[in-house]
Formats: C-alpha cells, structure tokens, sequence
C-alpha cells in the first residue's frame, strides 16, 4: 500500500483510498441504478438517505428481490457483526438501514454476531470469554436500533451452533482449501479455523427457502460469492446483498475505522467530551490559517467531518448544500463543520443509548428463547 491509487478491501481490513468503481468490477457486483434506485424507494415507499446520498451504492440481485417480493414470495434480510470490542458509528450504520428494510419490507432478520471469527483472527488476542463478553455489549447496541422483535432472532455462533452445524458441513463439504484461499487471501499458516469458518458466514444465508438480502458494507462480499456458486446445488437461492461503502476514519479519507487506531473512530459509548476532541482533531479539508481560507474555501471532497455529515449525520438535503456552498466559499470555517458535527453525533448517540438500556429486557427474549428462529427453522431446513 501507500502507493496512490492502490487499495485493499478484504472482510479483515480496508487501506488505501478505496475506489469503489474498481472494487464492483474486481467483486464483480451490479451499481445501484438510478432506475433500480427508483423502483425500490417506490415499493418501499419511501425514500432513505443512504440510497439517497449514494452511500448503498453496489448489489447482487436486489432486482430480483423486488421481484420476489411483487410476486408475493418475499425476501429475508441478514447481516452481522464480529464482536470483537465496542461498535463504532460505522458497524452501526448497516443495521440501521436493515431495521428500515424491516420496516418497510416487513421481513424477518437475521443478526449472526460471529464470536468464533473473532477468537480465531490471530491478530486481535481475544479469549473466549472475551468474545462472548463483547456478545452480549454488542446484541445491547444492536436491539437499540429496534428491530422488530417479533421477526428478528440474534444469535453467537458459539451458542446457536448447533442448531447449524449440519447445513454449515453440507457447505464445508463443497468448498476446499484452494477456493478460500484465493477468495480470502489464505496462506499455508492460517489457521484451520479461519479455513473452516466462511461455512458459518454462509450458512445463515440458507435459514429460510427464499431469497435472502444481505445489508452490509461491501468488505463482506467475498463470502457471498462463495454462497451464490453452491446454494442452488442445495436447493436454497443465491443470496442478493446491498453493498455500502465505509464511513471513514477521522485521520484521513483512505481505509476504514480501525479498532486498533482509537482516533480513527467514534465509538457507541464514548462520552461527549471524546467525540468533540476527536472530531476537533479529525483530517480537514480547510485551510492552514484563516485569512487563506476565506480566500481560497474549503475542500469538503476531502473534509471527514463534512464527509460524515453527508454520509449519515445531516437528513436535510438542502441543509447540507449549503453547508457545502459556505465551505466551499470560505464562508464557513473548518471549526464550524466540526461543530455541527459534534451536535449531531452526539444527538445519535444519547438516543441511541437510551433504547440501548431500553433494551436489555428484549434483548434477553430475543437471544435466548430463539422462539421465532426454532418456528422458522423447523419450516425451512429438515
Ligand atoms: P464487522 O463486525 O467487521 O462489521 C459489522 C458491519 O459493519 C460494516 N462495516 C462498516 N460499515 C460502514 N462503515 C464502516 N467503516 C464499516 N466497517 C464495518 C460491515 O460490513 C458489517 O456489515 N464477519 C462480519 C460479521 C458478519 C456479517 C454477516 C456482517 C457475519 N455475518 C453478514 C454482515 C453480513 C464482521 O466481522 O463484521
């Protein structure tokens, strides 16, 4: 890396300044379409901003989806999270748009939270109790997003494992070692555990006999190609998925938030004060000293708050042109994006918090009765 214009996009980390055009033609996936765009806002009956703004941008069969779900058939949706320590504004974002799906869609969902990937990467040293720990922190922040706890079962792999471990040998048993290898990356020291695990990423994908719909950044595509080359030998569909690009770190446009870089990220439970130290701190896009600013404006195509704002944070279009328009000018200074930054973070994040504890009675429904998934297990896999 460092070279410009080269990047890497793997399920395990994200350099350089991605080029999200290279990456559909490398992963082989379809963009969103204005037209696609336009039939799906219209079924769902409203618009979202992530669509909106560009930011799900990529796909796999979300026309087929759409068709499914005209036709009556209807859809699943499924996504995750490696709990590996706290959730940071990023990991947040897919969910938040899978509830809307959910909503809208009125679909189950399916939230494999992946504690035995975490063990297993070498380089995070977690223990078990670790993982299951960051579990549980992780299905609180999860169900503060209010899914729909009547269609929606979060499960660890740990625990639900089990319940999937004949389909995930059925798929073991049609994947050998050269095909991860060249899909993930492998290498003759990686453990056989890593080797093993892209089975339980693609197992839940075949929890229901319709299509399902994957939400989630576009890091975890590799394993949905492995899935759509051997699910119609099963019987099941292969998965669509709706790929989003990566909220960038604070340090600067190019890789993702990293857990290890602190100051790359803003975490679901960092107090007031740390979100404004670091967003005071975050890659600009202004001008050295302001005398220059107001001559020359800013660069919002390159300022991570502004790029944040119009990612997530800011709903109103208009308002976030004229953001733009001051910036641009040098009528708005680097410190007053930052500002309102702040404020909007901080909103998210005390609403966010709140059904968090909120949520901790539902949570315990939703993870340990796994009611509704046995139901919906029973009636989909022998
Ligand atoms: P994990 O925990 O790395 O990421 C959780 C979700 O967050 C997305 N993501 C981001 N989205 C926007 N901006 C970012 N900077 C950013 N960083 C990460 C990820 O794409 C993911 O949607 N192996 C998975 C867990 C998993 C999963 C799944 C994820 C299991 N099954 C199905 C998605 C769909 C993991 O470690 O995700």
């Amino acid at each position: 890396m460092g070279q410009q214009g080269e990047f890497k996009v793997t399920p395990w980390t994200v350099e350089g300044l991605v080029d999200y055009e290279k990456l559909m033609r490398d992963f082989g996936t379809e963009p969103l379409t204005p037209q696609l765009k336009d039939r799906f806002v219209r079924l769902a009956g409203e618009d979202h901003l992530l669509i909106r703004r560009g930011i799900f941008f990529s796909h796999r069969d979300l026309d087929r989806v759409l068709d499914d779900y005209e036709a009556g058939r209807g859809f699943f949706l499924y996504t995750g999270r490696g709990p590996s320590g706290p959730m940071t504004l990023g990991h947040i974002i897919p969910f938040y748009f899978t509830k809307w799906l959910q909503d809208r869609f009125r679909c189950n969902v399916y939230i494999e939270l992946t504690d035995d990937e975490k063990f297993l990467e070498e380089s995070r040293n977690l223990t078990i109790e670790d993982v299951r720990k960051w579990s549980f922190e992780n299905a609180l922040d999860i169900a503060a997003v209010g899914f729909n706890p009547d269609r929606t079962f979060i499960f660890q792999d740990m625990e639900y494992v089990r319940n999937m471990y004949p389909m995930v040998l059925k798929i073991a048993k049609k994947v050998n070692f050269s095909w991860v290898r060249a899909v993930f990356g492998f290498d003759m020291s990686t453990n056989i555990g890593m080797i093993f695990y892209p089975a339980f990423q693609i197992c839940v994908t075949f929890f229901e006999k319709r299509r399902c719909l994957i939400p989630a950044a576009i890091d975890q595509d590799p394993y949905w190609r492995i899935q759509r080359d051997i699910a119609e030998s099963f019987g099941y569909y292969k998965t669509a998925a709706i790929h989003c690009k990566f909220l960038p770190p604070l340090t600067g446009p190019s890789g993702k938030m990293s857990a290890s870089q602190p100051e790359s990220a803003i975490y679901l439970n960092e107090d007031e004060k740390s979100i404004r130290r670091k967003i005071f701190q975050a890659f600009s896009g202004g001008q050295p000293t302001v005398e220059e600013h107001r001559r020359l404006g800013g660069n919002p195509d390159v300022d991570v708050p502004y790029q944040w704002l119009h990612f997530f944070f800011e709903e109103d279009d208009e308002k976030l042109r004229r953001i733009r328009e001051e910036y641009s000018s040098g009528r708005m200074l680097s410190g007053e994006i930052k500002e309102i930054l702040v404020e909007k973070v901080t909103g998210f994040l005390e609403k966010h918090n709140t059904r968090r504890e909120d949520a901790r009675e539902k949570l315990s429904l939703m993870k340990y009765e796994g009611r509704l998934a046995k139901e919906m297990w029973s009636k989909t896999i022998e």
